[in-house]
């Protein structure tokens, strides 16, 4: 049985059901998502590989090949056509053309299941996925359910990280307008135990960890690498429920009567669908999601269980995140552009501006040295690496508002995530490709000769399509210095 083939089971059938991984019901064999890719802007659907079984990532991985890919539809599995699509502006704009929000690189979370591999969605800040029309969902007071497997090490503290129900309007309509499942480690509203993050639930103008609007100690840190998380709602009654999707059961972080705060009882709920955003858009988030549903009616806990062991039995492991000519930590590289007409030029630095230059070995020391760069294990994440000056030790890579900069490493969080880089396998089939960890949308691309962590036909000039591919495809050799 699939996740909602136990929903239906137990009398709270599945209304919508989204999923890049693998199929939810054990019958399923159509689509689970829609890619577009940057050279022709062509489409293809990735479906099960089985009936109920794991995608067919190695069909997404041809498509592809020597390109960028999309994740432009989620489909719902359910038949109710609640697919999930680029979320239109709202009470925020978005960053994309005409105020809509980016979409999800298909390649930013690849993970496996029981030895497959499949991706996941990986939500920079900006990304964000909608349905304001979807049917069958919970409006007003009426019961729900819903469940997500995440990413428990990715997330920020920027609203809001959400899957579930919103507003229909993409506006803030007011207290109890939603009722999602939130992830992450803002404070601005709720917060748990420790320093986060935490699940909770986005009900509008406020993440809920419990029935008071602010602390709530019962909501405990959760950043296992794989997390389930649960919310479900019905009259004046709610529950938050979490777990390791990798292993064991789950718990019972708040089950009681609804918040003690002017309207949220009864919920106003509206019925649309959000991933990744705020009922009003708010697009300041970051989080993987890897599978989710949403249910009619209040499920048990048995069946939230049983569910839990299906996701567990489902055997959710991380694999690699780079590709490609390979890097050695501690070792000393330069980075040689391959664009025609460009090519003598190397990856260098001058002061904090990170550009090109070109670099012979008829040049000073102090020239080699701005064009060599030891590499690091990745600061934001130790599956991809940081690029630290030779010239300038304790200075990496980052990007800012999409710039390259030769920055010092302040310690933060945002900082080692601004500099970790996974490479991959040159799009034009020369040395690597580098994307960020943190956009996997965006690569270090030079445009006249600046570097740029770039998408491909982005809103920047620096984000032109013609040349992105050979702009993007550096040879990794030894140092000059
Ligand atoms: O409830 C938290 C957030 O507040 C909602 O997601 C958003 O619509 C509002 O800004
Ligand atoms: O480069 C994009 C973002 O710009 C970085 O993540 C952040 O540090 C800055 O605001
Ligand atoms: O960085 C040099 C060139 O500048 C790039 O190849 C091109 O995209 C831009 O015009």
């Amino acid at each position: 049985a699939g996740p909602c083939d136990l929903y239906a089971s137990g009398d709270t059938p599945c209304i919508a059901a989204h999923s890049t991984t693998r199929a939810l019901y054990s019958a399923y064999t159509g689509n689970l998502y829609q890619v577009q890719r940057g050279s022709d802007s062509a489409t293809t659907n990735i479906t099960p590989l089985s009936a109920g079984g794991v995608a067919n990532a190695a069909a997404q991985d041809a498509f592809c090949a020597g390109t960028t890919c999309l994740i432009t539809i989620i489909y719902d599995q359910s038949g109710r056509g609640n697919h999930l699509t680029q979320a239109p502006p709202g009470g925020f704009s978005g960053p994309e053309a005409n105020g809509y929000d980016h979409l999800a690189s298909a390649i930013g979370a690849p993970i496996t299941l029981n030895g497959q591999k499949a991706y996941g969605v990986f939500s920079s800040p900006g990304t964000g996925y909608r349905n304001n029309a979807a049917s069958g969902t919970a409006t007003g007071d009426e019961p729900e359910g819903m469940y997500a497997v995440l990413d428990g090490t990715h997330y920020n503290g920027g609203c809001c990280f959400d899957y579930g129900n919103a507003e229909t309007s993409s506006h803030d309509t007011g207290n109890g307008h939603m009722e999602a499942i939130y992830f992450g480690d803002s404070t601005s509203w709720g917060s748990g135990a420790g320093s986060g993050p935490w699940i909770m639930a986005d009900l509008e103008n406020g993440l809920f960890s419990g029935v008071s609007a602010g602390n709530n100690a019962g909501d405990p840190s959760i950043s296992y690498r794989f997390v389930t998380a649960a919310v479900k709602g019905e009259p004046n009654q709610w529950a938050i429920r979490g777990g390791n999707s990798a292993s064991g059961g789950l718990s019972t972080f708040y089950s009681g009567v609804r918040p003690d705060v002017s309207g949220y009882n009864p919920m106003s709920k509206e019925g649309a669908i959000i991933l990744g955003i705020g009922g009003d858009n708010s697009i300041s988030a970051q989080g993987t999601f890897y599978e989710g549903v949403m249910t009619s009616g209040y499920p048990s806990d048995a069946t939230e269980n049983a569910v839990q062991a299906n996701i567990v039995a489902a055997g959710y492991a991380v694999t690699s995140l780079t590709s490609g000519p390979a890097l050695t930590v501690g070792s000393a590289i330069s980075l040689r552009v391959t664009t025609p007409g460009y090519n003598t030029r190397y990856i260098a630095h001058t002061g904090t501006t990170v550009n090109t230059q070109v670099v012979t070995s008829a040049n000073t020391t102090a020239i080699k040295e701005q064009a060599s760069w030891t590499v690091r294990t990745g600061l934001g994440n130790s599956g991809c690496f940081s690029f630290e000056s030779v010239d300038t030790p304790g200075s990496y890579i980052r990007h800012y508002n999409f710039v390259l900069l030769l920055n010092a490493n302040d310690g933060s969080k945002q900082f080692g995530e601004d500099a970790t880089f996974c490479p991959m396998a040159g799009l034009n089939g020369q040395g690597n490709s580098i994307r960020s960890w943190s956009y996997p949308t965006r690569f270090m691309r030079h445009y006249d000769n600046v570097l740029y962590a770039a998408s491909n036909g982005g809103t920047d000039t620096f984000d032109a399509t013609a040349s992105f591919i050979n702009d993007v495809s550096f040879v990794v050799s030894a140092g000059f210095a």
